[in-house]
């Protein structure tokens, strides 16, 4: 525990797992989201990564089915369409011009989302023009959002800055192509079609249930599962397809896994046919984790395993501490995703992964992120055998910027298979 008072905060680093548990899960009720994440807010309102108390609780609840297992399949159609988008891709670019890992992943995790969360496959509608929209926004919102997020003095969002001017200027834009799209897919959604959306499910359980999120909720959580889940995925499975490149054997082993089946997989049920490239991008959490920091905020005085935490105290848990502790991780600098060959993905907290969180708290899009993932690998995997640009002994090391991005670009040549 590292304690640095600045900017008025106290500011506490939590580095030890029996203290992080603690805080996560079994006093979570102390321990409310950090008013560090509070230009989040400005983005995503209420919703759920933010949001806390009852009105988490009940955000939770109504958020939480169309996320479910069961709920998956319906979404499997996007995700197959936007790795194949991938492919098409990488397949017509020339065969010596490198693939930046990082740009091309994140254009396929947020088709796919888009296609998920909003039901917008039509290619027209992709890609001339609100997929481009939708991404140009959230990626500038990201990028302010990471240059001020480390930024404890920022000046409050009400201050006219041009700064905070141009940030609000852009979630007034985000929020427009939001409500257009909420409206239009209201229109023309019936009420008998299994919708193969989240937006689509909520407008129909809002139909039947007056209690469910209002349109301003919805938006609020649209946002928040676009920011939540798109970016970590996107860099999570950039290291992932890096790290294959990087070694041709784990790359050989991996496509005969892949190969060994007959499909992509479709449900949750069928990872286990592919643990070693569901190893791989566990092993890419357990890295790089997305975020590596996650915040806190005190809400009373509390005695946290001996140390005297004080209401407002700002805590921020280290995951990369834990993920390179030698005890539970031998060799924690290397690439090995057989580490999880027999891994549950059900309790990762107990088995010292925090890659989703942990506790009551932790990642309700981690089901949709690991069939996503695997699915992504797979269908890169059967198409291409890839390599790094040059033959790199030391792989590219990550930097901090909100997430744990490459310090450089990740280009690898793919080769079609
Ligand atoms: C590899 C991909 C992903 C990673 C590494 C990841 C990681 C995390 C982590 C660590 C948390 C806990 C944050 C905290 O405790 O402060 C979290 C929460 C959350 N994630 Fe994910 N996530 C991923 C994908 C997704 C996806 C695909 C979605 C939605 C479709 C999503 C939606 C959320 C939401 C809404 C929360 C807040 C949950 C709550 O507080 O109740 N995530 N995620």
């Amino acid at each position: 525990m590292v304690r640095l008072d600045a900017a008025g905060f106290r500011l506490l680093q939590v580095s030890d797992e029996a203290l992080m548990r603690e805080i996560l899960r079994d006093t979570s009720r102390v321990y409310r989201k950090a008013s560090l994440m509070r230009r989040l807010g400005a983005i995503t309102g209420e919703g759920l990564l933010i949001n806390d108390g009852e009105l988490w609780k009940r955000h939770r609840r109504l958020a939480n089915p169309a996320l479910a297992a069961g709920s998956l399949p319906r979404y499997v159609p996007a995700m197959y369409a936007a790795v194949a988008r991938t492919c098409a891709h990488w397949r017509g670019a020339c065969a010596d011009t490198p693939v930046d890992l990082v740009t091309e992943l994140s254009h396929t995790t947020l088709v796919s989302l888009l296609d998920s969360i909003f039901g917008m496959r039509d290619d027209a509608q992709m890609l001339g023009g609100r997929v481009t929209r939708v991404s140009g926004v959230i990626h500038a919102l990201l990028d302010e959002l990471v240059r001020h997020g480390s930024a404890l003095a920022a000046p409050p969002l009400s201050w006219p800055t041009p700064g905070n001017l141009r940030f609000r200027r852009r979630i007034a834009e985000a929020n427009a192509i939001l409500d257009d799209i909420i409206a239009r897919r209201r229109e023309v959604l019936t009420e008998t079609e299994v919708a193969p959306d989240l937006l689509g499910q909520w407008l129909q359980q809002r139909r039947r249930d007056p209690g469910h999120f209002s349109a301003g909720e919805m938006r609020d959580e649209l946002m928040t599962m676009l920011i939540a889940g798109h970016h970590s995925l996107a860099i999570a499975l950039a290291w992932a397809v890096y790290h294959l490149a990087l070694d041709a054997d784990l790359q050989a082993a991996v496509q005969a896994e892949v190969d060994a089946v007959p499909d992509l997989p479709q449900t949750p049920e069928d990872l286990p046919q592919l643990p070693l490239a569901r190893g791989v991008l566990l092993e890419a959490l357990r890295l790089y984790p997305q975020p590596p920091i996650l915040l806190r905020e005190a809400t009373a005085d509390h005695s946290l395993g001996g140390y005297r935490i004080r209401a407002g105290d700002q805590l921020l848990l280290s995951i990369p501490a834990l993920h390179h502790d030698p005890r539970h991780w031998p060799q924690p600098q290397r690439f090995d995703p057989r580490r999880f060959t027999d891994f549950s993905t059900d309790g990762m907290m107990q088995a010292h992964h925090l890659g989703f969180g942990g506790g009551p708290r932790s990642c309700i899009g981690r089901r949709f992120a690991l069939l996503e993932g695997v699915l992504v690998l797979a269908g890169v995997l059967r198409a291409f055998r890839l390599r790094t640009v040059i033959s790199d002994a030391t792989p590219v090391p990550p930097r901090f910027a909100g997430m744990l991005v490459p310090s450089a670009p990740l280009l690898v040549r793919v080769q079609a298979r």
